[in-house]
């Protein structure tokens, strides 16, 4: 009897000890676990809990969170990578700036421009972007909510050279209007501000060109209205002189007009396949008369076995006449000025013109494609040169798909070599 009351007591108690263990002990040691799996940022095996309600409920709230988590953190990267996107594909630069002037955010553009290497975030604007215009634009947004614009120069950022830049600081506001930031937007207009340098350059050159013969035009003919009887010689030369002028005016106003042409967004060129040899026969016979009156010889050498080129047969002409014009304008007597064309390699032929003139000094050589540039400007406009002509053929030679160089050397002659590929 009493030992069957000791094990009935033995078997309730183990049962009870179980029974305690499944609805407080392992329900929340399994909450516990998945706590530990959530903070550590692991996927739990389960949410299940089995046993106790409370701690059924905690678990269940806790896969909830958990989802909601994972939910949040992959719009979170999202976003990241749609501002990461943005940014990288911005061509300005960009810089956020937290409400104390502290680098929050930057684009690969921003670091380049300021020659940055490190992401230079939480610096301040100073210590980035060394600028004292830019921290004190920063400040200014930050201390009244203004936007303000100016323009900086960059010394030897990513690119080595010299950069102009246009900056812009905004503010970033709060919605009771207050300032809690600043957003640096950095523009290069370096390429900007040279061809707005171009184009005044081109406009203060073509009002000189034009002034220069009208006013000797006005002049002279003030002399003839006022001197109806000038004696004839001096009449004579009085109006070789305007006819001079008047044929450069007219050689300026066609250059113009050429260039002009050419830089519309249809040039028009009239692309046909041109045997090389024939046209430059042609080209030559063109020629004869002026070259001699120069006392020079011109010698025409084509290859043999040069394959027709697709271009612009008028275009082309062009070409060659302007670089023949230079070769027999800038050579004295005696002289040889050579027209070749060659085949270069499979895709390329050559057309050059060589003289053994003047030559032009090295440190002019790489500005005569310039418009507008004259090597010897008292002797080129006493040629009656406006320096069009060069500029125009560097033009046409592009717009074919090639190239053109010149070899020079002072008092021995000069050559240019045009390659174009003889398909289009
Ligand atoms: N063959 C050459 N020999 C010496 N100098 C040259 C030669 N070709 C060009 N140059 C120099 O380069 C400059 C630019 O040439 P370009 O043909 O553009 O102008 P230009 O001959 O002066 O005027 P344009 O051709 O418009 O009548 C010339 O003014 C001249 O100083
Ligand atoms: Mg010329």
């Amino acid at each position: 009897m009493v030992w069957f009351l000791f094990s009935a007591g033995l078997v309730v108690t183990y049962a009870a000890a179980v029974h305690f263990w499944r609805k407080w002990v392992r329900p929340w040691r399994d909450v516990d676990h998945v706590i530990h799996e959530v903070i550590n940022g692991r996927t739990p095996r389960t949410f299940l809990v089995d046993g106790n309600r409370s701690a059924q409920r905690i678990a269940v709230a806790l896969e909830d969170v958990f989802v909601r988590q994972r939910h949040l953190a992959t719009r979170v990267e999202e976003d990241q990578l749609n501002i990461r996107t943005i940014l990288g594909a911005m061509r300005d630069g960009l810089a956020v700036v937290d409400g104390k002037g502290r680098l929050r955010l930057m684009n690969a553009v921003s670091r380049h421009l300021f020659g940055i290497t490190d992401d230079g975030l939480g610096r301040n604007v100073i210590e980035t972007f060394r600028d004292p215009l830019v921290a004190e634009m920063v400040t200014r947004t930050l201390q009244t909510g203004a936007s303000t614009s100016h323009s900086i120069n960059v010394r030897g950022g990513g690119s080595g050279g010299d950069r102009r830049l246009a900056v812009t600081s905004l503010a970033i506001q709060q919605e009771d209007g207050g300032t809690h930031g600043a957003i640096v937007l950095f523009q290069d207009v370096t390429q900007l501000q040279q061809l707005e340098q171009v184009r005044k350059d081109f406009v203060s050159n073509v009002s000189h060109e034009l002034r220069t013969p009208l006013s000797i035009f006005r002049g002279y003919l003030e002399t003839l209205i006022d001197e109806p009887d000038l004696a004839r010689a001096e009449r004579e030369r009085i109006l070789r002189v305007l006819e001079k002028h008047s044929t450069r005016l007219h050689s300026l106003v066609d250059d113009l007009l050429s260039l002009a042409r050419l830089e519309a967004p249809d040039p028009g060129l009239n692309f046909v396949s041109i045997l090389l040899d024939g046209l430059l026969q042609n080209i030559v016979k063109d020629w004869e008369k002026k070259v001699s009156a120069k006392e020079l010889r011109l010698v025409h050498i084509s290859d043999a076995d040069l394959p027709p080129v697709s271009a612009d047969e008028a275009r082309l002409e062009e070409i060659i006449y302007n670089l023949l014009d230079n070769a027999v304008k800038y050579s004295s007597a005696g002289g040889q000025v050579t027209l070749r064309a060659s085949r270069v390699d499979e895709h390329n032929v050559a057309i050059s013109v060589t003289d053994e003139g003047t030559g032009i000094a090295a440190a002019d050589l790489p500005r005569i494609f310039e418009r507008f540039y004259r090597a010897d400007k008292a002797r080129s406009r006493e040629m009656g040169g406006t320096g069009l002509g060069l500029s125009i053929v560097k033009h046409i030679v592009q717009l074919h798909g090639g190239s053109v160089e010149a070899e020079s050397q002072l008092g021995r002659g000069t050559a240019v070599h045009v390659i174009l590929p003889k398909d289009r």
